[in-house]
C-alpha cells in the first residue's frame, strides 16, 4: 500500500484516506462519499485494531464482512482498499505507541483508559503508510476526531482532518456497526439517547446556561427505559473536552454521552453553539 501511494502521490494526486474497522454502513460511507468529492484518489482501510480494545471488550465478536464492505466502499467512490493483517500492523516484539495525553484521559478515556493509545498508535501507522492530503473521520466518535486533530498538529503530521456530521438512522439513532448487538427491544428504546441531545438543545436554545439541569433532564429521559446504565452524560468545551458548569454566549458546547444498554454501550453526541442573546 506504501508503494502505491507513493506512486499516486508522484503523479500529483491528492489522496483521500477514510480508516475505518469495517462492516461497512451509510456513515461509513459518508465520509467516503466526501473524500471522493475533494481528492483524486480514495484510499480506505479496513483494520479492527486490537490494540484499541481492551482484553474484556469486543474485539473478537466485532462484525467483520470484508465482501461486503469492499462493496459499500466501491460504491461511495474507494479507489483502493486497504486491509492489513495484525502482524503487518503489529509485527513481533512492536514496542511503539502514540499517547495523546490528558485529551485522550477524560469521558471515554475515564470508562476505556488505554482505548485512545491504541487509537492514536494505529492511525499514526496508517497516515505514515498512506500520506494522505486529508483523512476523514465522524463527529459520531467527536473525541476520537478530537483527540486524532490533537495528535496531528502535535507530531506535525502533512494531513488535514476533517470531521463529517453523524449518519443516523431515520428515527435518530446514529448509524453504529454495533447496533446489531441490541436486541429488537433494546433497538427501539436506544433512540432515547437522540431525543435526550435534541433536548438538550432545545433547553441551550431556550436559554437554559446550567449544565446541571441539562444533564439532570437527559439522565431522566434515558433512565426512563429499563437495563440502561450510564456511563456518562456530559457538558464539555468542544475544544478542550473541559467540563462545563454554566454555559456562556458564543461558546462551542460539546454534549457527549455513552450508555450501556443491556450488554451494548453505545455513545453519541451533540455540537451547539451557545446563542449570544438568549
Ligand atoms: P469505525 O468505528 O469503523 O469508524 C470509522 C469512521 O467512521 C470513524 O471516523 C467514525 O467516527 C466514522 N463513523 C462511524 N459511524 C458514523 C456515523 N454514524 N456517522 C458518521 N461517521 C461515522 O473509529 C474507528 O473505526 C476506529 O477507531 C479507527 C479510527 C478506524 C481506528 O482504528
Amino acid at each position: 500500500m506504501q508503494d502505491t501511494c507513493e506512486a499516486v502521490r508522484l503523479l500529483g494526486k491528492r489522496i483521500g484516506f477514510v480508516p475505518t474497522m469495517g462492516y461497512l454502513h451509510e456513515g461509513h460511507a459518508a465520509l467516503i462519499r466526501r473524500a471522493r468529492q475533494e481528492c483524486d484518489c480514495v484510499v480506505v482501510s479496513v483494520f479492527v485494531n486490537p490494540a484499541q480494545f481492551a482484553p474484556t471488550e469486543d474485539f473478537s465478536r466485532y462484525p467483520r464482512s470484508l465482501d461486503h464492505d469492499m462493496h459499500v466502499a466501491d460504491e461511495a467512490g474507494c479507489d483502493y482498499f486497504f486491509t492489513p493483517e495484525s502482524p503487518e500492523m503489529y509485527p513481533e516484539h512492536f514496542s511503539t505507541y502514540v499517547q495523546v495525553e490528558n485529551l485522550s484521559s477524560v469521558l471515554e478515556g475515564t470508562f476505556r483508559p488505554t482505548h485512545f493509545k491504541g487509537v492514536t498508535t494505529v492511525v499514526a501507522m496508517l497516515l505514515l503508510i498512506v500520506h494522505p492530503q486529508k483523512a476523514y473521520f465522524g463527529q459520531k466518535d467527536a473525541q476520537q476526531s478530537i483527540v486524532i486533530q490533537q495528535m496531528v498538529r502535535d507530531l506535525h503530521f502533512a494531513t488535514q482532518i476533517v470531521v463529517v456530521p453523524t449518519v443516523r438512522e431515520t428515527d435518530g439513532l446514529a448509524k453504529s456497526s454495533r447496533n446489531i448487538y441490541l436486541s429488537q427491544r433494546e433497538r427501539a428504546d436506544a433512540v432515547v439517547l437522540f431525543q435526550a441531545l435534541c433536548k438538550a438543545e432545545e433547553m441551550i436554545a431556550s436559554g437554559e446556561r446550567t449544565s446541571q439541569k441539562i444533564v439532570g433532564a437527559m439522565t431522566q429521559m434515558v433512565t426512563s427505559k429499563p437495563n440502561v446504565a450510564i456511563d456518562y452524560i456530559s457538558v464539555v468545551d468542544a475544544l478542550t473536552l473541559d467540563l462545563l458548569e454554566t454555559l456562556k454566549p458564543g461558546m462551542q458546547v460539546l454534549i457527549p454521552l455513552a450508555v450501556r444498554f443491556g450488554a451494548t454501550r453505545l455513545i453519541d453526541n451533540t455540537r451547539v453553539t451557545v446563542p449570544l442573546h438568549s
